[in-house]
């Protein structure tokens, strides 16, 4: 039996899922991945995931698709950052690996009510999981932990407020945030402490090997484009990878802006208990009040050890060696 943790992964894949996969499937019990309609379509992030568990050389873990679409929003996708089909410019052949036939939140809603020791990672839009929540009220007390690579504790990227995952569907994120399952949210805040740059696509095709070879073809995509990307996917699934990549974190209440003119899909997280006498530090990690009591619902991340991160992220790709 695997010491390793369990996990369930939902995803939209991605340059930075991919990044992410690679260091799951290598450190985690990944029992299953589920593709959401996010960085782009459906038809895409499914056949992404499936081609990495191929590139990895774990075809036996299962697949799944679920939503395409936002609960309400027209879709907006990131194919600017990620290319059309998610993979930057890399084209790759349909996976011999096959989509599992069940819906992906059948699977989550299966899967969360039959076993109490698996982590849901989610690295994309929340759609799959609030409609999962939805479709079964009971799941809420049985999915022991998130962690969300969504939201920012300062600025967003889609807009200043918000983060491109939960502005994407606010409303799937406002039900998930809601729903009292303990959250780790690894935010903007922190995914853009790192930042890879083309010469980092150079250390990648040092490596050689296919997984090395693969992720330097695809972060070349990005980092050639804005001279540095981070990798936020990646960073966010280092909290249980390495926990010791994540230096500091804070327990707040966090709401999800669904109606703003400005802030839709921001995380609003309530930092007042923290603005002490140098409120221009912003955050000062440390409680200075107990005035307004708010709920903590969330456990948002602040601090990164980017150094350790980039090892970790090397180390895992060389681990992989020639298949
Ligand atoms: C998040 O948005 C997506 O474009 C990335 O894959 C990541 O999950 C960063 O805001
Ligand atoms: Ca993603």
């Amino acid at each position: 039996m695997s010491d390793k943790r369990k996990v369930v992964i939902d995803c939209d894949p991605g340059i930075d899922d991919c990044f992410a996969l690679m260091m799951c499937i290598k450190h985690l019990d990944v029992q299953g991945i589920v593709a959401v309609g996010g960085n782009t379509g459906l038809k895409y992030t499914e056949r992404n995931a499936r081609y990495m568990t191929e590139l990895t050389g774990r075809p036996d873990i299962p697949v799944y698709a679920g939503y395409d679409m936002p609960m309400i929003n027209k879709p907006v996708r990131a194919t600017e950052v990620h290319g059309s089909g998610g993979l930057g410019t890399v084209s790759i052949e349909e996976p011999k690996k096959q989509l599992e036939k069940q819906h992906g939140v059948d699977y989550l809603v299966d899967t969360f009510m039959n076993h109490d020791d698996i982590t849901l990672i989610t690295l994309g839009p929340l759609t799959n999981v609030a409609q999962a929540l939805l479709k079964e009220p009971e799941l809420k007390k049985r999915i022991p932990e998130i962690l969300c690579m969504g939201g920012s504790a300062l600025a967003g990227n889609a807009t200043s407020a918000a983060e491109f995952n939960i502005y994407v569907d606010p409303e799937a994120a406002k039900i998930v945030f809601e729903s009292g399952i303990p959250i780790r949210m690894v935010g903007l805040n922190v995914t853009r402490q790192n930042g890879m740059t083309p010469e980092d696509v150079e250390l990648l095709k040092n490596i050689h090997n296919p997984v090395a070879d693969f992720a330097a073809q695809i972060m070349a995509f990005t980092a050639g484009h804005y001279g540095r990307t981070s990798l936020c996917d990646a960073c966010a699934v280092s909290w249980l990878v390495d926990p010791a990549i994540i230096t500091k974190s804070a327990k707040v209440h966090v709401d999800v802006e669904t109606k703003g003119e400005f802030t839709r899909g921001m995380t609003v997280c309530d930092w007042r208990e923290y603005m002490g006498k140098n409120p221009k530090e912003d955050i000062v990690h440390e409680k200075q009040f107990s005035q307004w009591n708010p709920v903590p619902n969330v456990e948002v991340a602040l601090e990164f050890d980017e150094k350790r991160f980039r090892q970790v992220l090397f180390d895992t790709i060389a681990s992989y060696g020639d298949r």
